[in-house]
C-alpha cells in the first residue's frame, strides 16, 4: 500500500516505522529528520499526494477539517471529521456529549466571566482543575490546591493571555484521584477496538511535579489492566460516546483516545483525543503484531474486521526535551549519540528535532526524541530505555528519570 502520513512528531516517526515495517511505502508531510530515514517526504500541499490511505496524526489539523477535505476528494482517511474533531477542539463540548451519553467524568461548570469563575473557585476547598477550552498542546490544564493561584489562572486564560481566544472559555471540574490510563480505540464509525492499554508521564519532573507537558514517557502494557478493565472501559464509556456520535449523524472514522482516572468509582473518563496518543503511540504501536495499514484501511473503510494482536513484550519510550519545555523551549542545540542508539530492541523516534544548515541534527521544538526499548518485562525494558538516554547528548537536556519505575504498583483502584 502506498500511505500517506501527516504530521512530525515522535507519533508520526512510530506510524511510518510501523508501515515501513510491513512493506508499505510511505510519504510523509512535513515529516521529520527521523521519518526521512526511513520514508519519502513531500513538499506539500498534503491533499496533492497520490496514495491509497492517508493518516493524519496530530489534532490541529482534524479540527481544521482536513479529513472533510480530502474525503471531498474520494480519498481514505484514518481521523475524523470536523464534526467530530470538536471533542478535542473543544473540553467544554466534550463534556457536554458525555454527559449526555451518561459517560463516567467528573462533574464541571463551563465559565466565560472571570468573576463567575472566580466566585465558584471560592466555594469550595479544592483541589481545584481548570481547564482552556480549546487546543493547547497539553499545557492548557492547572490542577492545584491552592486557591489564589486557581485564580490567577482563570484570569489569565479568560483575558486570553494565556492561551489566546483558545482560552476564552474555561472548564472548571471536580478533581479526581487515582491512577491514569490511556487507551487507544480504533473507531469505524460504529464500533471500537481497543488497542493494548498504556500509561503516559504528563508532568515534567520526576515524581509528578511541575507543569504539564504533552507527555514526557509512556510504558505498555500496563499491570493489573486486563481484559475485563478494558471491557468496562468500551462498554461504559467507548460505546455510549459512538452511539451519541451516530445520533447526531458523526462518522467518526478514526483513533479515539480516552484518557481516563482509574478512581475508587471506577474508570472516568478525563479526556477524549481524537488522534493516536504521543507518546503513547511510541510504546503502543510496535506492540501490534498485524499489519497496521491493514487495520486501518479496513477502519477508514468503515468496516474493521481483524482482531488486533499484540506481542507479550513491554515497551518503555522516555521523551528527551529541550530546556524550557514547556514553557519555552530554546531550539538549536547539536545533538549527538542519536543514531548510535539504534540496535536490537531499542528505536529512538524524531520529535522536535531538524537539520542544520551544516547537517547536524538539532534541537528543533520542546520535545525532542523518544527513546523506546522493548524487554520481557516493563523492568528489563525500562533498564534498557535509560541505558540507552545515557548515550544520547545535547546541551541542557531534560528527561523524567521516574518513567515506568513504580509501574507494577499500580493497583489500589
Ligand atoms: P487533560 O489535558 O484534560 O488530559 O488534562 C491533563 C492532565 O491533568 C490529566 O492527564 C490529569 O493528570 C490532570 N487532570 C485533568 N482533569 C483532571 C481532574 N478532573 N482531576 C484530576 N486531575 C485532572
Ligand atoms: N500523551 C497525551 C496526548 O497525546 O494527548
Amino acid at each position: 500500500m502506498r500511505i500517506a502520513v501527516y504530521g512530525s512528531g515522535g507519533r508520526e516517526h512510530a506510524l511510518v516505522s510501523a508501515f515501513v515495517s510491513h512493506g508499505h511505502e510511505v510519504i510523509a508531510f512535513p515529516g521529520n529528520p527521523g521519518i526521512a530515514g526511513v520514508a519519502a517526504i513531500s513538499p506539500g500541499p498534503f491533499e496533492d499526494i497520490d496514495a491509497d490511505l492517508f493518516v493524519i496524526g496530530p489534532e490541529a489539523p482534524l479540527v481544521d477539517g482536513l479529513a472533510d477535505v480530502l474525503r471531498g476528494q474520494g480519498k481514505l482517511v484514518v481521523g475524523p471529521g470536523k464534526d467530530g474533531a470538536q471533542l478535542e477542539g473543544s473540553k467544554a463540548w466534550m463534556k457536554e456529549i458525555l454527559k449526555s451519553a451518561k459517560i463516567p467524568t467528573a462533574s464541571f461548570r463551563t465559565f466565560t466571566e472571570p468573576a463567575k469563575a472566580i466566585e465558584h473557585l471560592n466555594s469550595y476547598d479544592g483541589p481545584y482543575v481548570v481547564k482552556t477550552d480549546g487546543l493547547a498542546a497539553g499545557k492548557g490544564v492547572l490542577v492545584t490546591r491552592n486557591r489564589e493561584e486557581a485564580i490567577q489562572d482563570v484570569i489569565e486564560k479568560l483575558n486570553g493571555h494565556a492561551f489566546g481566544s483558545a482560552g476564552t472559555t474555561v472548564v472548571i471540574e471536580e478533581a479526581m484521584e487515582g491512577p491514569e490510563l490511556s487507551l487507544l480505540v480504533l473507531c469505524d464509525g460504529t464500533k471500537g477496538v481497543a488497542l493494548s492499554p498504556a500509561q503516559d508521564f504528563k508532568r515534567i519532573y520526576d515524581g509528578d511535579q511541575g507543569p504539564n507537558t504533552g507527555g514526557m514517557g509512556a510504558f505498555s502494557p500496563v499491570p493489573n489492566v486486563g481484559k475485563e478493565l478494558v471491557d468496562q472501559i468500551l462498554s461504559e464509556s467507548v460505546d455510549p460516546l459512538i452511539k451519541e456520535f451516530n445520533k447526531r449523524g458523526i462518522d467518526y472514522r478514526g483513533v479515539l483516545y480516552a484518557g481516563l482516572m482509574l478512581t475508587k468509582d471506577g474508570p472516568k473518563i478525563v479526556e477524549f483525543n481524537i488522534r493516536f496518543g504521543d507518546p503513547e503511540t511510541q510504546v503502543v504501536i510496535p506492540r501490534v503484531k498485524n499489519d497496521l495499514a491493514q487495520l486501518l484501511f479496513e477502519l477508514a473503510s468503515g468496516d474493521l474486521k481483524t482482531e488486533p494482536e499484540f506481542i507479550s513484550e513491554s515497551m518503555v519510550t522516555v521523551v528527551i526535551a529541550a530546556e524550557g519545555y514547556p514553557l519555552s523551549p530554546r531550539v538549536g542545540a547539536v545533538i549527538t549519540g542519536a543514531e548510535d542508539v539504534m540496535g536490537d530492541g531499542v528505536q529512538v523516534f524524531h520529535a522536535g528535532t531538524r537539520r542544520s544548515s551544516s547537517g547536524d541534527l538539532v534541537v528543533g521544538g520542546g520535545r525532542v526524541l523518544n527513546v523506546t526499548a522493548k524487554g520481557k518485562d516493563l523492568k528489563s525494558a525500562r533498564g534498557l530505555a535509560y541505558e540507552s538516554v545515557s548515550l544520547v547528548s545535547f546541551e541542557k537536556m531534560q528527561y523524567r528519570r521516574d518513567i515506568a519505575l513504580n509501574a507494577s504498583e499500580l493497583s489500589g483502584f
